[in-house]
């Protein structure tokens, strides 16, 4: 019997510098697909998953993501006015129970390990997901649901993971795989940003991590990896033989909205999944191109 999982940290203290200036007053999380924050597709896929707990790690200038899950008294009011029920209902969709939300601050950005590891005090004994808004992924069921099931089966820590073109491996955390059955792989190591030349396989890990607590034992340490950051990956590695660690061939489309040309590929993949746009944008993309 694997220990149910409630809670999930956002880490949102990163600075979204490519994409100055749009990123100067408003925090990356809060840039939209369609008609969603980032933050917001990110909630709402944990919530699907089980999720009741919900702990944002922030940084200076990322105020707009906690109004954003709070009442708007006075937009609230005049919608109630106008009788614009559809429009109050996306509003309280979007809202977690009062006292389920938590933000604490990174103060400084030293690392995706780090930024964690200031949620420490929200996890005790048990399992959490870690979520990356960057990482967006069009799914059904969602990313994180699909997870959660292949932890009821395995156990131990989960992640996502998807094949990348072998000159890509120095851009993410790759697994030193062990076995692997088309669908999760088990791994023995876990190497952060390799060379191409020297990674274990081009399997790589996107922003979705089921974790057990151990990995707060390691991060305690605030050992630097790659890039001078405390890395995430290094201290998942080293709980690998205390604890199992597989990676998980989700089904969906992921889109990296951290960059430029994977926030417009995600902006149109999910307008052409939307009933209501995409007929509209298959005429507007035909135009233009
Ligand atoms: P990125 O590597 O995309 O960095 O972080 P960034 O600062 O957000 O964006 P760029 O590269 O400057 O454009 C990946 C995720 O890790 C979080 C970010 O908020 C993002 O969700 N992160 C990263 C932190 O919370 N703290 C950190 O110290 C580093």
């Amino acid at each position: 019997m694997t220990k149910p999982i409630k809670k999930a940290i956002f880490p949102v203290a990163g600075l979204g510098t490519r994409f100055l200036p749009a990123t100067k007053a408003i925090p990356k999380e809060m840039l939209p697909v369609v008609d969603r924050p980032l933050i917001q597709y990110a909630v709402d896929e944990a919530r699907d998953a089980g999720i009741e707990e919900f702990i944002f790690v922030t940084g200076r200038g990322k105020g707009a993501m906690e109004d954003h899950f709070d009442h708007s008294v006075e937009l609230e009011q005049v919608l109630e006015e106008r009788n614009k029920i559809e429009a109050l209902e996306i509003l309280h969709e979007a809202m977690p129970t009062a006292g389920h939300i938590a933000y604490v601050r990174q103060q400084k950005p030293l690392g995706l390990g780090h930024a964690v590891w200031c949620a420490r005090n929200f996890i005790h004994d048990e399992p959490f997901v870690v979520v990356l808004p960057d990482d967006l992924i069009l799914a059904a069921p969602g990313c994180l649901r699909q997870m959660v099931e292949a932890y009821q089966e395995v156990g131990g820590n989960v992640v996502a993971v998807e094949d990348v073109p072998r000159e890509h491996t120095n851009r993410y955390g790759i697994l030193d795989i062990v076995s692997d059955n088309g669908r999760l792989a088990e791994a023995k190591g876990l190497v952060e940003k390799p060379d191409p030349a020297v990674a274990p396989s081009t399997l790589s890990i996107i922003g979705r991590y089921i974790l057990q607590p151990e990995v707060f034992a390691e991060l305690d340490r605030h050992e630097k990896g790659a890039g001078g950051e405390i890395q995430l990956t290094d201290a998942m590695a080293k709980t690998i033989g205390k604890v199992p660690f597989h990676g998980l061939r989700f089904e969906g489309e992921r889109y990296d909205c951290g960059s430029k040309l994977g926030f417009i590929e995600a902006n149109l993949a999910f307008a052409l999944a939307s009933d209501e746009l995409h007929d509209g944008v298959t005429d507007l993309i035909k135009k233009l191109v």
